[in-house]
This record gives C-alpha cells, sequence and structure tokens, in this order.
C-alpha cells in the first residue's frame, strides 16, 4: 500500500476527534454532477443569473424551470455511493465524529451517517416563502411552475442561496469542529467557496493533520493539506476505510 494511505490511516487511528467536510465531488458517483469543471452545472448555467437568491425572488418560476427542476430530479433518485458508505462505517466504528458538508443531496444521512452537519442546508425540504410550512421535496410534483403550498405561497429549497447566510448553528458547530479536532478530511472539494472553505485552514492553524481526497489539486493542496491522496472518493475511501485496523475484542 503507497506511503500516504498508510499514514492517512495511521493518523486517523491516532486521532481523538476526527471530521470530514465534503463537497459535490463525493456525490459525483452517485450521478450528480458538481458545480465546476468540465461536464459542470455552472459551466451549463450561470449562477448570479439562478443561484443567487436575488434571482430567485424577481423570477422563482424561472429558476426553478432552469435550475431546480433538474436538481430535484437528480435528487429524487439518487442513492449514496461507496465514499458516503465509508464515512458512515468510520462514524459506526467511532472513528469520525461528524461530517460538515456542503451537499444539499442528503446522500450522507441515506448512507447512514448520523451527524450531519448540512453546511449549504438541504434540497430534501421546501418551505412555503408564505407561511414557512416545510414539506418533502420528493412529495411535490412539478406540473406548475414555481410550486406552490397549499396556502398560495411559493416553495423555496431550505438550501442557502448565493447572497444567503450559512445557517448560524452549522456556521458555529462547523467552526467549533475545526478548532478542536486532529484530523480533518476534506473530500471532494475545489475549496473555491467560503466561508466552508476556511474550515481546513482553521482546522491547521490548530494543529490538525489535514487529508484531502480528489482526483485533482485543490488550493489547499500545496499550504494546507498534509496528506493528498490522488482519485475518486468511493475507492480511495473504501480502500482508507480497509486500511485501518479493527482493535481486537476482549
Ligand atoms: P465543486 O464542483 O466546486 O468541486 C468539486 C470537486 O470535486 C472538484 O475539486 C473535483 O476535482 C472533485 N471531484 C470530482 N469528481 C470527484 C470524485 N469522484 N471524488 C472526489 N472528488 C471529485 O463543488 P464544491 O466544492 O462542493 O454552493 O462547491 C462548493 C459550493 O459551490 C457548493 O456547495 C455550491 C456551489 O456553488 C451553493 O450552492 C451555495
Amino acid at each position: 500500500m503507497e506511503t500516504n494511505m498508510i499514514k492517512a490511516a495511521q493518523a486517523i487511528t491516532q486521532s481523538r476527534l476526527t471530521v470530514a467536510l465534503t463537497g459535490a465531488g463525493i456525490s459525483v458517483e452517485s450521478g450528480i454532477p458538481p458545480f465546476r469543471g468540465p461536464g459542470s452545472l455552472w459551466e451549463k448555467i450561470d449562477p448570479t443569473e439562478f443561484a443567487h437568491i436575488d434571482a430567485f425572488m424577481k423570477n422563482p418560476a424561472r429558476v426553478w424551470e432552469v435550475l431546480m427542476g433538474a436538481m430535484k430530479e437528480i435528487l429524487d433518485t439518487a442513492r449514496p455511493n461507496k465514499g458516503h458508505l465509508a464515512l458512515a462505517e468510520l462514524e459506526r466504528r467511532g472513528l469520525l465524529s461528524a461530517v460538515i458538508t456542503q451537499n444539499v443531496d442528503s446522500l450522507h444521512q441515506k448512507a447512514g451517517s448520523e451527524d450531519v452537519i448540512e453546511f449549504h442546508g438541504t434540497f430534501a425540504t421546501l418551505v412555503c416563502m408564505e407561511c414557512g410550512s416545510a414539506t418533502p421535496s420528493a412529495d411535490i410534483r412539478l406540473n406548475a411552475l414555481p410550486p406552490r403550498c397549499p396556502c398560495g405561497g411559493i416553495y423555496r429549497p431550505d438550501c442557502v442561496f448565493f447572497g444567503e447566510a450559512i445557517p448560524m448553528d452549522a456556521l458555529e458547530r462547523s467552526r467549533e469542529f475545526a478548532s478542536q479536532c486532529e484530523v480533518m478530511l476534506v473530500v471532494g472539494t475545489s475549496a473555491m467557496v467560503q466561508p466552508a472553505a476556511m474550515m481546513p485552514v482553521l482546522a491547521k492553524q490548530n494543529g490538525a493533520t489535514v487529508i484531502e481526497i480528489n482526483p485533482t489539486p485543490t488550493p489547499l493542496t500545496t499550504g494546507t493539506s498534509d496528506i493528498f491522496l490522488k482519485g475518486n472518493a468511493g475507492p480511495i475511501l473504501t480502500r482508507l476505510t480497509e486500511a485501518i485496523p479493527i482493535p481486537a475484542r476482549g
């Protein structure tokens, strides 16, 4: 096994507090396109035109038609992959305390992860902008756009648009984990969007070992990451989990 994989497995074994930060890359193997890079969402759709809160408020029907409708179709049927499952297994084995995810796809929870901090909210729930009631996204049909609550108000997804604040609780818990963890596993994020991209930097400043998994180097790779495991999340996380010995009982 290559040195970096052994080093990463040892760091996790010895760590008293390990957290993961995940991005769109971990869900690519579940058939969800990433936001940046070849074949990505923002290559086809201009985020300032469709993913900004001002765009949604101005023309919700259009944002539902171009962006949200397509996302809902993919997310309604997406299944967790080996990367999500490996993180859930690390949590079950007591080796991972929480997953901070920028993803809105609920795939960590579907894989069995219990402590998931949804940094950018979730697409699994729609919220009425009029009466505030919440409803599962999967229950809503998009026959007429924008989708509406029985009260007549327009539904928005419970996720963070550009121009909106990160949910306070998610931000506070993430900062706390980042400053206290001994290992941070950074999986499938381009580290281009703040404040999520600051979490590994904060972890590093507080003495943590940063392990990054990505097929492509990111702005974190040279200055922040201690160990770079190059490759796709599914196979790398599976091998990493297998490389951590299960303690003998008794
Ligand atoms: P990006 O799309 O910016 O980056 C995806 C990263 O995943 C890239 O670094 C890829 O190299 C990597 N990648 C691709 N395939 C992979 C695989 N199979 N395994 C592991 N990594 C892989 O996604 P994020 O960094 O998550 O925000 O983007 C951050 C935020 O930008 C999103 O949460 C979203 C977006 O605008 C909001 O919606 C507010």
